[in-house]
């Protein structure tokens, strides 16, 4: 078995944080969300993997390498321009040739996994097996209808008049028989080949597509809520450990990890709470389901249920709560302005003035 991980498309969602990075990139707990999808895929013992690649291929391949970090090893397929989730299969089919496979959306966070939906599929080898999931917001997803069997009848791409509120979710397990799909179909009114016309086209020629209805799921909606939401579940789980330097004048609660080549002095977190090496923290204070990544700086400054990403700096500000702080932001006080105030006071007056 293969898997077929797609990273490519241009990140518009979650800008302006991904105006000039890969949204597969965005991390979570300081780890890229690809790479939990990477693990999921090797935990369940699938290794020949091939990423899509578009715009930001670079970054992805700076990011991941050859995948052994992850335990994977990787193909790298570049694809022209987003055309589509069935046009990435087309186009990587000398890569899958004749096997069964996985894929997998970059973007898309799981939790818990995927090994017992692989193992189910390698057990009962349907034509394929789609991943469901109830979402408040169906319009915004492709949209699965069951019979009374629970077997899939129908799939259309983000309706505007939804039949369920049963979300694809982005892992799809697939026969062979999937290219013969991705060759039929014709592209949709946005200009892509859906893969859902494509599992369709199998359900329309009477083949086994089974589903999977699931509970923790996550994709970057764009929505910092959800995104700091994923960000305090991981946290919530995470092994501590404390790798870089924390002097006498620090205080260390609960469940905190600070990565090798941190330096933390005089300040206090309360976990859960991650650290980045390269970061340093001074005189701060880090408060529970924050996450602040590589090479940052928090000095002077009170920080908690927030998201900093790499090279960002907090210098004397307090307190921010619930933020996701892009790379390289630099958050300071506004100057104070010269307080000046020109009275004309007329004798035996009595002013207060607030300074
Ligand atoms: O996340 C689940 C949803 O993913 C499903 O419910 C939808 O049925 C499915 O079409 C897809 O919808 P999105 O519009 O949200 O997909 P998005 O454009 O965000 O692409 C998903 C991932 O695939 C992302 O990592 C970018 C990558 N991609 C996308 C396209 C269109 C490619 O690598 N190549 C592409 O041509």
């Amino acid at each position: 078995m293969k898997a077929l991980v797609l990273s490519g498309g241009a990140g518009t969602r979650l800008r302006p944080i991904t105006y000039t990075s890969a949204k597969q990139l965005v991390p979570v707990a300081n780890k890229p969300v690809l790479f939990y999808g990477l693990e999921a895929i090797a935990d369940a013992e699938v290794t020949d993997v091939g990423i899509i690649v578009g715009d930001t291929a670079q970054e992805i391949r700076e990011a991941v390498g050859d995948g052994s970090k992850q335990g994977v090893d990787v193909t790298y397929i570049p694809q022209e321009a987003p055309l589509g989730l069935a046009h990435a299969v087309l186009i990587a089919k000398d890569f899958l040739g004749d096997d069964p496979f996985v894929m997998y959306l970059g973007d898309n966070f799981i939790v818990g996994g995927i090994s017992g939906l692989v193992d189910a599929f390698r057990a009962d080898r349907p034509d394929a097996r789609i991943l469901l999931t109830r979402v408040p917001n169906p319009t915004s997803f492709g949209v699965a209808e069951l019979d009374g069997a629970g077997r899939v009848v129908s799939l259309e791409e983000k309706p505007a008049r939804p039949k369920s509120d049963l979300a694809l979710v982005g892992v799809y397990l697939f026969s062979p028989l999937i290219h013969e799909a991705v060759r039929s179909i014709s592209p949709s009114r946005r200009g892509e080949l859906e893969i859902t016309d494509a599992i369709q086209w199998l359900i329309d020629q009477g083949r086994d597509v089974r589903s999977t209805t699931i509970s923790g799921y996550w994709k970057d909606t764009g929505n910092v809520t959800d995104m700091l939401e994923v960000n305090r579940t991981v946290l919530a789980t995470l092994p501590p450990g404390i790798e870089g330097s924390v002097d006498e004048a620090s205080e260390i609660i609960g469940r905190v990890r600070v990565d090798a080549g941190a330096r933390v002095t005089s300040s206090r977190i309360v976990g859960p709470a991650v650290i980045g090496s390269g970061t340093v923290i001074s005189d701060a204070y880090i408060g529970p389901f924050t996450s602040i990544s590589e090479d940052c700086r928090v000095e002077d400054s009170e920080i908690e249920y927030s998201i900093v990403l790499r090279g960002a700096s907090l210098v004397g500000v307090r307190r921010v709560e619930a933020s996701l702080i892009g790379h390289n932001v630099e958050v300071t006080p506004a100057p104070r302005h010269p307080a000046a105030h020109r009275l004309v006071l007329g004798d035996h007056s009595k002013v207060q003035i607030a300074s």
